[in-house]
Formats: structure tokens, C-alpha cells, sequence
């Protein structure tokens, strides 16, 4: 490779980690932390979760935008080079935070657990009925890295386990629905819903009324898609009549939920904030470097992001 820096622009802490794995695997590459950026012309590569701006003119040389996260929401596609190849994190650790909070969240709901917290506010000792896994039907909304390896966890606990897609997938063990035609039964199969659908246009406002009364009376919900896909009045709503039971959500509109929001204090919601799932430096900083082997050689990088399709 040419001279050639690696900036980072994003947690500093977890930066240094990244270096480190810089420093054993590839120490031809001058890797920078932000904002120590060096020649602005030898940058080739940059992970950030928020580029700065004029990204073409700071850094004319760059080769490729590196999403820190999983999501790419944040990037304004308009404010960046047109060519710019864009890659979505793709790793090993934040898929596992990601399968640990949806089970966790799955198997509180499953076992009735937003019940029994409530019941012990009042002091009551009343035991529910116990359903067995196989009689609760998990529905995933998006079928990607993350959706997938979620189902692969549900269904080896037994659930009965149904995803949903924009194109169509071959998932064993879950029964797998495409587009909208099919968005109605998938529902009406769903006791439990999943969210891990990226922001794009098309899912903006994507959990509201008219989905909410697709699904069986008293379903569940998790929601660790992005804020903006919920119409947070909507789900009120459907708390309130009774078609969604409980609410788990790990992110908002906004971020962080402002004090006064409904959200904080209903009985019905579980709030997190944006934690289901982090990056992890090391694995990440791994997954990158192959990443670059691969852009180097003139492969498919993994996590390439479609910029016409958001994601
Ligand atoms: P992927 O890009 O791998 O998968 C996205 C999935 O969503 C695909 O199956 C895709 O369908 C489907 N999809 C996208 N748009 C539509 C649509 N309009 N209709 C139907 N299906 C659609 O993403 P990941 O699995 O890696 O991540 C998903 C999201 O999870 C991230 O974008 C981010 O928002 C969120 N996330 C949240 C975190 C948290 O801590 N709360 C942490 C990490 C991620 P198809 O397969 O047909 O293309
Ligand atoms: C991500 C996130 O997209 O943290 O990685 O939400």
C-alpha cells in the first residue's frame, strides 16, 4: 500500500483498542485517532459513526467510509462523494450483544416477567399460567446479520420463529416472509414482534396503528431498530387498548428521551438506553482490516452499503 493513514473518528477509548490491533496486524498503516488526522492526503481509510463535513475536500484521497456501528442512518448520503464506497459494521461482537439483549428481552416477555414486576408493586403472589416456547410465535422484522443470528438463538430455545424481509430469504427453522404482500400474515403469526429494521425511508414510521392491529391481541413488542420507526403516540394507543401487552425498547426518538415523555413512567414499557448492542473494538478493528485486504484486492467488502436502497 501507498503511504497511508487510517483515521478514527469516534470513541477515543475504544480507538486505542483499535489501534492496538492496527499496530499487531498491519503496522504499515499509520492509524490516527481523531482529531490527530497528520496529511490530510494520506487518508485512504475512515471509520466514523459522524464524518466530518466536507469530507471531499479535507481528505481528497479518501477510498472508504467506514460506519463505526451497524446502522448508517446517520450518515447524509447527499453530503458525501457520490463514489465513496460506504461499509456498515459487520462483526462478531456486535451481533452477540445483539443475540444476549433480544433473548433477554424475548424470554421476560415470553415468561410474563412486566407482569410479575407489577404484581410485586401491588404485593401480589399470583402465578400465570406457563407457556411452553414452542407455543410462542417470535416474529423478526429485517433478516440481516443481526435479525438472522437473533433468530438462530430464538429458534434453538424453541421458539416458534417467523422473519420478515424485503427480499426473500431461506432461514432454517424460521418461517420466512417477503415484502409487503406477506407483511399481514406474518403478523397475525406474531405473539412477539423483534424490530431490526435500518432507518431508511421506507421504515420511518413503520411501527404505528395500522401495524399494531395486525398482530393477535395483547402481543408483545422489541424495539431495538432506531426511534424513528415507532409512532410513539401509536403505541400509547395500543398500550392503552390492550393490543400491545409490553413494550421493550431499546431506542427512541429522540435520543435520549426527553425527561417529560410518556415513556418514562408507563407501567407497560421497559426502556434501555441504546444499549442492546455495541461495537466491539477488537473484533471490529479485525473485520475492518479484512475489509481493507479485500478492497485492496478488489473483492466485495463485507457490509457494503446499496446507498440507493439506505442501507
Ligand atoms: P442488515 O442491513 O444486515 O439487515 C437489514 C434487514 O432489514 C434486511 O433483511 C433487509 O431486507 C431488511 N429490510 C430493510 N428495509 C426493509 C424494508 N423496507 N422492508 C422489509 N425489510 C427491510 O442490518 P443489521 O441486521 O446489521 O442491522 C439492523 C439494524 O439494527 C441497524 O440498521 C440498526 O438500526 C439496528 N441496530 C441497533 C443497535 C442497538 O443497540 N439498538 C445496535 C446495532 C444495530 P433484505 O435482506 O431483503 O435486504
Ligand atoms: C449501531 C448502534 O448501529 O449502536 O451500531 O445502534
Amino acid at each position: 500500500m501507498d503511504a497511508t493513514t487510517f483515521l478514527y473518528k469516534s470513541d477515543p477509548v475504544r480507538g486505542r483498542q483499535w489501534a492496538e490491533v492496527f499496530q499487531r496486524r498491519a503496522p504499515g498503516i499509520d492509524f490516527r485517532i481523531w482529531p490527530d488526522i497528520g496529511d490530510p492526503a494520506q487518508v485512504r481509510f475512515l471509520a466514523a459513526w459522524e464524518p466530518p463535513p466536507n469530507l471531499a475536500d479535507r481528505f481528497p484521497n479518501l477510498k472508504v467510509l467506514f460506519s463505526s456501528g451497524a446502522g448508517v442512518d446517520q450518515f447524509d448520503f447527499a453530503a458525501l462523494p457520490p463514489d465513496l464506497p460506504v461499509v456498515r459494521m459487520v462483526e462478531p461482537g456486535i451481533v452477540q450483544g445483539m443475540v444476549e439483549y433480544v433473548t433477554h428481552a424475548v424470554l421476560g416477555l415470553h415468561r410474563d416477567m412486566p407482569r410479575y414486576r407489577r404484581q410485586q408493586q401491588q404485593g401480589q403472589w399470583r402465578p400465570l399460567p406457563v407457556r411452553p416456547a414452542g407455543e410462542r410465535r417470535v416474529g423478526v422484522l429485517g433478516l440481516g446479520s443481526l435479525g438472522q443470528a437473533v433468530l438462530a438463538q430464538l429458534a434453538g430455545l424453541g421458539f416458534d420463529c417467523a422473519g420478515w424481509s424485503r427480499s426473500r430469504h431461506a432461514v432454517e427453522g424460521v418461517a420466512c416472509h417477503a415484502g409487503a404482500d406477506e407483511l399481514p400474515a406474518f403478523l397475525a403469526r406474531t405473539d412477539i414482534l423483534v424490530c431490526l429494521l435500518p432507518l431508511t425511508e421506507s421504515t420511518r414510521g413503520f411501527l404505528n396503528a395500522r401495524l399494531f392491529s395486525m398482530l393477535p391481541e395483547g402481543a408483545g413488542l422489541v424495539h431495538v431498530g432506531r426511534g424513528p420507526q415507532l409512532v410513539d403516540a401509536d403505541l400509547l394507543a395500543a398500550l392503552d387498548s390492550g393490543r400491545i401487552g409490553d413494550a421493550v425498547l431499546d431506542v427512541t426518538d429522540p435520543e435520549p428521551l426527553p425527561q417529560d415523555h410518556a415513556f418514562w413512567r408507563h407501567p407497560n414499557i421497559q426502556l434501555t438506553p441504546h444499549i442492546a448492542s455495541v461495537t466491539q473494538p477488537l473484533s471490529a478493528a479485525q473485520v475492518v482490516l479484512d475489509n481493507l485486504r479485500r478492497f485492496e484486492n478488489g473483492e466485495p467488502m463485507i457490509g457494503l452499503v446499496d446507498r440507493v436502497r439506505g442501507y
